[in-house]
């Protein structure tokens, strides 16, 4: 296990290059199943997240190479329907292998997901979505086990939970419903950019996806699909998070290049209004961003996309502790999403989180302190103040990042930033 030692205080100005998309690119792996032919994935990250997946994918049976950002995976008939607890524990996202073992093997067996740090996961919308396509499942030693002896059959699925559209489950029924009889209709589908990569994927290998994007998905199924070549779109939220590094007071300006400008919307619109500059060059694939003269605090309310994402609350609270005046977060989708705070209070943040609400009240400076990474984008927030605080940070229980961020210790240190990676022999402040 890493800590991470941070020298607050640096200036940081320079060009980094933003990473492909994690979230994008583990469904698209997930979907190399659907396929006996090679296909080819470019710009996946090297993050432990996509490492996982495609060690799954490789204990399935499929073969797996990889060289710098490229992987090419061949899943040949008779890969495996079933996967261990053991290989899937380590990362929720697992989840969306349900929809191509479906879709290839007519049956799966899954350890059903536990809970997570940042509140209650349930899968409730995935099972609804393949029981509507004629499957049959049951809960039997903690696994999900899945058949649909028949066959898989299009029917039209409102994929509407309590709290929105649900990404991968919109991924997973796509995933299911590509090599369905018939067609199937996804209503209140996810509108995420990550979605459209994988709809974009698909149809590269034959797929017949209309909608994606939009709050309807069409879907006809195809007989097989065949294998193709795709590059992963980039990080939104790797990009969002990078954009605050900028708009710290430490920072002169920085240049993020390979961004997606119409995916940055949201991210982009709340830093101009707390008075940040944010500036695209003319086709939206590099962003220049500097702290604005006067920043002022603001207000975030989660949402789908193309809403405020919740995997930016995270980092945008890091900045807001230090901006002057009152901001309040409101995360709607995960309500519990606020272990950061606590640790941002011990580098002498004012917060109060209640009731899914956290009000930050910006203080004039942080101080350099040990703290706890407690999920990936909490840690990244803490990243993000201990640039900006006074002093030495620790950052422990690295490996929360390493899920999601690609060389982040290399790109800040390209910047200016002063970070050391180092074994956490005592393993931080006590767990628990
Ligand atoms: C994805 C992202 C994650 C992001 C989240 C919300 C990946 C790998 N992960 O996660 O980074 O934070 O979208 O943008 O892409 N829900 C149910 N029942 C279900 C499934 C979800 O009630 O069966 C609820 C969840 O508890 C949550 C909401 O729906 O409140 C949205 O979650 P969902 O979009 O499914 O998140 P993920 O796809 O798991």
């Amino acid at each position: 296990m890493d800590k991470l030692i941070v020298e607050g205080g640096q200036n940081l100005s320079g060009t980094v290059n933003i990473s492909g998309s994690k979230n994008a690119s583990l469904p698209i792996l997930a979907a190399a199943l659907l396929t006996d032919e090679p296909v080819r994935i470019s710009r996946v990250p090297d993050v432990s997240d996509t490492n996982y997946m495609l060690q799954i994918l490789s204990q399935l049976g499929a073969s797996v190479e990889r060289s710098s950002g490229t992987v090419r995976i061949e899943s040949p008939d008779g890969i495996s329907s079933s996967a261990s607890y053991e290989q899937v524990r380590k990362m929720r996202a697992s989840i969306c292998l349900l929809g191509p073992m479906m879709a290839r093997m007519k049956r799966c067996t899954l350890p059903l997901p536990g809970g997570c740090v940042i509140g209650d996961r349930p899968v409730d919308l995935h099972l609804r979505a393949i029981q509507a396509l004629g499957a049959r499942v049951r809960v039997k030693g903690g696994n999900m086990v899945i058949e649909a002896p028949n066959g898989l059959v299009g029917t039209t699925v409102d994929m509407r939970g309590d709290s929105g559209p649900t990404v991968l489950g919109t991924d997973n029924l796509m995933m299911a419903a590509v090599l369905a009889k018939g067609k199937t209709v996804i209503e209140s589908a996810a509108r995420e950019p990550e979605v459209v990569d994988l709809a974009n994927f698909l149809n590269k290998m034959g797929a017949r996806i209309e909608g994606a994007g939009s709050r309807t998905i069409t879907i006809h199924g195809v007989e097989k699909l065949h294998g193709c070549e795709h590059t992963v779109i980039p990080d939104r939220i790797e990009a969002g998070t990078f954009m605050v590094a900028g708009t710290l007071n430490v920072s002169q300006g920085i240049t993020l290049n390979r961004v997606c400008r119409e995916h940055m919307k949201s991210i982009s619109d709340l830093l101009v209004e707390c008075g940040h500059v944010v500036e695209y060059n003319e086709d939206g694939t590099s962003v220049f961003v500097k702290p604005g003269e006067r920043p002022r605090s603001g207000k975030i309310l989660t949402n789908p996309y193309p809403g405020y994402p919740t995997d930016m609350q995270a980092q945008m609270t890091a900045l807001f502790a230090l901006t002057p005046g009152i901001s309040v977060v409101k995360d709607t989708i995960f309500p519990q999403r606020f272990m950061h705070c606590s640790e941002l209070k011990r580098m002498g943040a004012n917060i109060k989180v209640d009731n899914g609400t956290a009000i930050i009240t910006g203080v004039e400076g942080l101080s350099g302190a040990p703290v706890m990474a407690s999920d990936l984008r909490a840690s990244a927030a803490l990243v993000l103040a201990a640039l900006a605080a006074e002093g030495t940070t620790e950052i422990h229980r690295l490996y929360h990042i390493d899920r999601g961020y690609e060389m982040l210790d290399d790109k800040l240190e390209l910047l200016g930033a002063k970070v050391k990676r180092v074994p956490d022999l005592e393993g931080g402040p006590q767990e628990d």
